[in-house]
Protein backbone atom coordinates (compact mmCIF):
# COMPACT_ATOMS: atom_id res chain seq x y z
CA UNK A 1 0.00 0.00 0.00
CA UNK A 2 1.46 3.63 -1.15
CA UNK A 3 2.07 6.18 1.84
CA UNK A 4 -0.93 8.33 0.19
CA UNK A 5 -3.02 5.37 -0.03
CA UNK A 6 -2.46 4.35 3.99
CA UNK A 7 -2.53 8.23 4.79
CA UNK A 8 -6.40 8.55 3.29
CA UNK A 9 -7.24 4.97 5.23
CA UNK A 10 -6.93 7.03 8.41
CA UNK A 11 -8.37 10.09 7.84
CA UNK A 12 -11.33 8.40 6.56
CA UNK A 13 -11.15 6.09 9.92
CA UNK A 14 -11.02 9.34 12.07
CA UNK A 15 -13.67 10.56 10.01
CA UNK A 16 -15.64 8.13 10.37
CA UNK A 17 -14.88 8.03 14.46
CA UNK A 18 -15.84 11.85 14.59
CA UNK A 19 -19.03 11.65 12.83
CA UNK A 20 -20.10 8.37 14.67
CA UNK A 21 -19.46 10.51 17.81
CA UNK A 22 -20.98 14.04 16.79
CA UNK A 23 -24.30 11.25 16.24
CA UNK A 24 -24.11 9.98 19.69
CA UNK A 25 -23.67 13.45 21.52
CA UNK A 26 -26.23 15.21 19.23
CA UNK A 27 -28.73 11.86 19.80
CA UNK A 28 -28.07 12.96 23.68
CA UNK A 29 -28.66 16.75 23.59
CA UNK A 30 -31.96 18.12 23.10
CA UNK A 31 -32.41 19.56 19.90
CA UNK A 32 -32.06 23.59 19.82
CA UNK A 33 -32.53 25.02 16.47
CA UNK A 34 -35.86 27.17 16.18
CA UNK A 35 -38.87 26.69 14.07
CA UNK A 36 -41.20 28.93 14.22
CA UNK A 37 -43.68 28.71 11.25
CA UNK A 38 -44.44 32.50 9.06
CA UNK A 39 -47.64 34.03 10.03
CA UNK A 40 -50.08 35.10 6.74
CA UNK A 41 -52.04 37.83 6.10
CA UNK A 42 -54.61 38.63 8.17
CA UNK A 43 -53.21 37.17 11.55
CA UNK A 44 -51.76 39.17 14.07
CA UNK A 45 -48.22 37.85 14.41
CA UNK A 46 -48.08 39.51 18.03
CA UNK A 47 -50.48 37.06 19.36
CA UNK A 48 -49.33 34.31 18.25
CA UNK A 49 -47.79 33.01 21.31
CA UNK A 50 -45.09 30.31 22.08
CA UNK A 51 -44.01 30.14 25.70
CA UNK A 52 -40.66 30.54 26.55
CA UNK A 53 -39.89 27.17 28.35
CA UNK A 54 -41.11 25.18 25.08
CA UNK A 55 -39.38 26.65 22.03
CA UNK A 56 -41.00 25.15 18.50
CA UNK A 57 -38.09 22.99 17.00
CA UNK A 58 -38.17 21.05 14.13
CA UNK A 59 -37.92 17.27 15.85
CA UNK A 60 -40.57 18.22 18.61
CA UNK A 61 -43.22 19.24 15.94
CA UNK A 62 -42.48 16.03 13.87
CA UNK A 63 -42.95 14.10 17.37
CA UNK A 64 -46.18 16.08 18.18
CA UNK A 65 -47.32 15.22 14.84
CA UNK A 66 -46.92 11.04 15.51
CA UNK A 67 -48.82 11.77 18.73
CA UNK A 68 -51.69 13.37 17.10
CA UNK A 69 -52.16 10.95 14.45
CA UNK A 70 -51.58 7.84 16.76
CA UNK A 71 -54.55 5.70 17.95
CA UNK A 72 -52.56 3.76 19.72
CA UNK A 73 -52.79 6.39 22.85
CA UNK A 74 -56.43 5.50 23.45
CA UNK A 75 -57.91 2.82 25.71
CA UNK A 76 -58.55 0.48 22.57
CA UNK A 77 -56.18 1.25 19.98
CA UNK A 78 -59.21 3.68 18.55
CA UNK A 79 -59.39 6.79 19.07
CA UNK A 80 -56.76 9.50 18.10
CA UNK A 81 -56.96 13.35 18.22
CA UNK A 82 -57.01 13.46 14.74
CA UNK A 83 -60.10 11.05 14.58
CA UNK A 84 -61.93 14.43 15.76
CA UNK A 85 -59.74 16.83 14.42
CA UNK A 86 -59.30 15.78 10.50
CA UNK A 87 -57.38 17.39 7.92
CA UNK A 88 -59.70 17.35 5.37
CA UNK A 89 -62.57 18.22 7.39
CA UNK A 90 -60.29 21.39 8.49
CA UNK A 91 -59.47 19.63 11.71
CA UNK A 92 -62.36 18.90 12.74
CA UNK A 93 -65.42 15.44 12.33
CA UNK A 94 -67.91 17.87 10.70
CA UNK A 95 -70.57 16.61 13.47
CA UNK A 96 -73.18 18.39 16.03
CA UNK A 97 -71.16 16.33 18.60
CA UNK A 98 -68.31 14.55 18.70
CA UNK A 99 -67.67 10.37 19.21
CA UNK A 100 -65.08 9.24 20.99
CA UNK A 101 -63.94 5.73 22.53
CA UNK A 102 -66.46 3.39 22.32
CA UNK A 103 -68.32 5.58 19.82
CA UNK A 104 -69.72 7.07 22.95
CA UNK A 105 -70.94 11.12 22.13
CA UNK A 106 -69.87 14.06 23.95
CA UNK A 107 -72.12 16.99 24.51
CA UNK A 108 -70.17 19.12 22.16
CA UNK A 109 -68.80 19.46 18.45
CA UNK A 110 -65.03 19.48 18.11
CA UNK A 111 -63.63 22.98 17.20
CA UNK A 112 -61.07 23.34 14.50
CA UNK A 113 -57.86 22.80 15.60
CA UNK A 114 -56.19 25.42 13.51
CA UNK A 115 -54.58 29.14 14.48
CA UNK A 116 -55.00 27.97 18.49
CA UNK A 117 -51.56 29.82 19.05
CA UNK A 118 -53.15 32.84 18.84
CA UNK A 119 -55.27 32.74 21.41
CA UNK A 120 -54.14 32.24 25.38
CA UNK A 121 -57.66 30.47 26.70
CA UNK A 122 -58.68 27.29 25.16
CA UNK A 123 -61.91 25.21 24.74
CA UNK A 124 -65.31 26.58 24.40
CA UNK A 125 -65.72 27.55 27.57
CA UNK A 126 -61.45 29.16 27.63
CA UNK A 127 -61.40 26.20 30.64
CA UNK A 128 -57.57 25.30 29.24
CA UNK A 129 -55.11 28.32 29.91
CA UNK A 130 -52.50 27.05 27.42
CA UNK A 131 -52.34 24.98 24.58
CA UNK A 132 -50.29 22.54 26.51
CA UNK A 133 -53.04 22.21 28.84
CA UNK A 134 -55.25 21.86 26.53
CA UNK A 135 -52.88 19.08 24.17
CA UNK A 136 -53.68 16.12 27.24
CA UNK A 137 -56.46 16.92 28.62
CA UNK A 138 -58.23 14.57 26.11
CA UNK A 139 -56.30 11.75 27.02
CA UNK A 140 -58.13 11.19 30.69
CA UNK A 141 -61.44 12.22 29.17
CA UNK A 142 -63.89 8.97 29.73
CA UNK A 143 -65.54 9.99 26.27
CA UNK A 144 -62.27 10.31 24.37
CA UNK A 145 -59.21 8.47 24.18
CA UNK A 146 -60.71 6.87 27.50
CA UNK A 147 -57.55 6.41 29.39
CA UNK A 148 -58.35 5.55 33.65
CA UNK A 149 -55.21 8.17 34.24
CA UNK A 150 -51.94 9.55 32.77
CA UNK A 151 -49.96 6.73 34.47
CA UNK A 152 -51.84 4.04 32.13
CA UNK A 153 -50.98 6.38 29.59
CA UNK A 154 -47.63 6.39 29.89
CA UNK A 155 -47.32 2.68 30.85
CA UNK A 156 -48.87 1.86 27.62
CA UNK A 157 -46.64 4.40 25.21
CA UNK A 158 -43.40 2.79 26.94
CA UNK A 159 -44.15 -0.56 25.55
CA UNK A 160 -44.50 1.42 21.65
CA UNK A 161 -40.93 1.25 20.24
CA UNK A 162 -39.74 3.74 19.56
CA UNK A 163 -41.73 6.65 21.41
CA UNK A 164 -38.65 6.28 24.27
CA UNK A 165 -35.75 7.08 21.82
CA UNK A 166 -38.07 10.40 20.31
CA UNK A 167 -38.50 11.50 23.48
CA UNK A 168 -35.04 11.19 24.84
CA UNK A 169 -34.00 12.87 21.54
CA UNK A 170 -36.25 15.61 21.48
CA UNK A 171 -36.25 16.42 25.24
CA UNK A 172 -33.32 14.20 26.78
CA UNK A 173 -35.65 12.54 29.40
CA UNK A 174 -37.68 9.59 29.53
CA UNK A 175 -41.71 9.59 27.86
CA UNK A 176 -43.59 12.64 30.30
CA UNK A 177 -46.74 14.23 30.10
CA UNK A 178 -45.03 17.14 29.98
CA UNK A 179 -43.42 16.10 27.06
CA UNK A 180 -46.25 15.02 24.88
CA UNK A 181 -48.13 17.61 26.46
CA UNK A 182 -45.24 20.47 24.73
CA UNK A 183 -44.89 18.02 21.27
CA UNK A 184 -48.45 18.25 20.18
CA UNK A 185 -48.61 21.86 21.56
CA UNK A 186 -46.24 22.60 19.33
CA UNK A 187 -47.22 20.58 16.29
CA UNK A 188 -50.62 22.46 16.82
CA UNK A 189 -49.15 25.79 16.49
CA UNK A 190 -47.79 24.61 13.50
CA UNK A 191 -52.09 24.26 12.20
CA UNK A 192 -52.17 28.00 11.21
CA UNK A 193 -54.30 28.86 8.36
CA UNK A 194 -54.11 32.90 6.57
CA UNK A 195 -54.34 34.67 3.58
CA UNK A 196 -57.98 33.73 2.67
CA UNK A 197 -59.73 35.76 -0.06
CA UNK A 198 -61.63 37.74 2.93
CA UNK A 199 -58.19 38.81 4.04
CA UNK A 200 -56.81 39.57 0.49
CA UNK A 201 -59.46 41.74 -0.01
CA UNK A 202 -60.14 43.75 3.44
CA UNK A 203 -56.44 43.94 4.63
CA UNK A 204 -55.01 43.27 1.54
CA UNK A 205 -56.59 45.81 -0.38
CA UNK A 206 -57.26 43.77 -3.44
CA UNK A 207 -60.43 44.61 -4.70
CA UNK A 208 -60.67 41.55 -6.68
CA UNK A 209 -60.08 38.61 -4.26
CA UNK A 210 -64.09 38.26 -3.71
CA UNK A 211 -67.19 38.84 -5.34
CA UNK A 212 -69.67 41.75 -5.10
CA UNK A 213 -72.26 39.89 -3.24
CA UNK A 214 -68.84 38.32 -0.60
CA UNK A 215 -68.02 41.81 0.13
CA UNK A 216 -71.82 42.53 1.08
CA UNK A 217 -72.03 39.45 3.31
CA UNK A 218 -68.50 40.67 4.40
CA UNK A 219 -69.71 43.88 6.09
CA UNK A 220 -72.97 42.24 7.36
CA UNK A 221 -70.72 40.20 9.08
CA UNK A 222 -69.08 42.60 10.62
CA UNK A 223 -72.00 44.47 11.52
CA UNK A 224 -73.28 41.38 13.59
CA UNK A 225 -69.94 40.41 15.37
CA UNK A 226 -69.91 43.60 16.43
CA UNK A 227 -73.65 44.19 17.60
CA UNK A 228 -74.96 40.56 17.14
CA UNK A 229 -78.52 42.39 17.29
CA UNK A 230 -77.58 45.20 15.02
CA UNK A 231 -79.34 45.56 12.00
CA UNK A 232 -77.56 46.85 8.61
CA UNK A 233 -80.44 49.91 8.58
CA UNK A 234 -79.52 50.95 11.54
CA UNK A 235 -75.32 50.89 11.39
CA UNK A 236 -73.95 52.07 8.29
CA UNK A 237 -71.58 49.55 6.81
CA UNK A 238 -68.06 50.25 5.93
CA UNK A 239 -65.26 48.64 4.58
CA UNK A 240 -62.13 47.47 6.38
CA UNK A 241 -64.24 47.39 9.73
CA UNK A 242 -62.28 45.30 12.07
CA UNK A 243 -61.03 42.07 10.90
CA UNK A 244 -58.04 41.96 12.54
CA UNK A 245 -58.12 38.28 14.19
CA UNK A 246 -58.40 36.36 10.87
CA UNK A 247 -60.84 35.07 8.71
CA UNK A 248 -58.49 32.64 7.68
CA UNK A 249 -60.77 30.13 8.01
CA UNK A 250 -63.96 30.66 6.63
CA UNK A 251 -66.89 31.64 8.74
CA UNK A 252 -64.94 30.88 11.52
CA UNK A 253 -63.83 33.90 14.73
CA UNK A 254 -60.69 32.50 15.83
CA UNK A 255 -60.53 34.63 18.65
CA UNK A 256 -61.65 32.06 21.43
CA UNK A 257 -64.21 33.19 24.16
CA UNK A 258 -66.26 35.05 20.96
CA UNK A 259 -67.96 31.99 19.95
C1 LIG B 1 -63.81 12.34 20.71
C2 LIG B 1 -63.48 13.50 19.92
C3 LIG B 1 -62.24 14.30 20.28
C4 LIG B 1 -60.96 13.82 20.46
C5 LIG B 1 -60.47 12.39 20.40
C6 LIG B 1 -60.13 15.00 20.67
N1 LIG B 1 -60.89 16.13 20.61
FE1 LIG B 1 -60.20 18.02 20.69
N2 LIG B 1 -62.08 18.67 20.92
C7 LIG B 1 -63.22 17.89 20.83
C8 LIG B 1 -64.37 18.66 21.29
C9 LIG B 1 -65.80 18.17 21.35
C10 LIG B 1 -63.87 19.91 21.69
C11 LIG B 1 -64.66 21.06 22.32
C12 LIG B 1 -64.68 20.72 23.79
C13 LIG B 1 -64.97 21.88 24.67
O1 LIG B 1 -64.76 23.02 24.26
O2 LIG B 1 -65.36 21.63 25.81
C14 LIG B 1 -62.43 19.90 21.41
C15 LIG B 1 -61.58 20.98 21.60
C16 LIG B 1 -60.26 20.99 21.20
C17 LIG B 1 -59.43 22.16 21.08
C18 LIG B 1 -59.83 23.58 21.46
C19 LIG B 1 -60.21 24.38 20.28
C20 LIG B 1 -60.72 25.74 20.70
O3 LIG B 1 -61.23 26.42 19.83
O4 LIG B 1 -60.62 26.15 21.86
C21 LIG B 1 -58.22 21.76 20.64
C22 LIG B 1 -57.00 22.62 20.34
C23 LIG B 1 -58.27 20.31 20.53
N3 LIG B 1 -59.54 19.90 20.84
C24 LIG B 1 -57.20 19.49 20.22
C25 LIG B 1 -57.23 18.12 20.50
C26 LIG B 1 -56.06 17.28 20.70
C27 LIG B 1 -54.62 17.75 20.67
C28 LIG B 1 -56.50 16.01 20.91
C29 LIG B 1 -55.70 14.76 21.21
C30 LIG B 1 -54.90 14.79 22.40
C31 LIG B 1 -57.95 16.06 20.83
N4 LIG B 1 -58.34 17.35 20.61
C32 LIG B 1 -58.77 14.95 20.90
C33 LIG B 1 -63.27 16.59 20.36
C34 LIG B 1 -62.18 15.74 20.41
Amino acid sequence: MSHQKKLFGIWAVVAFTAFFLIQITTAAEPSKKEARPAIPLGLDEESFHVPSDNPMTPEKIALGRLLFFDKRLSGDNSIACATCHMPALAFTDGQPVSAGIRRQLGGRSAPTAINRAFSQIQFWDGRAATLEDQSIGPFTNPIEHGFADYDQMLAKMKKIEGYRKEFKKVFGTDITMDGVAKAIASFQRTLISGNSPADRYDIGGDENAISDSAKRGLVLFEIKRAAPNATPASTSPTRNSTISASAGTPGMSTSAGTW
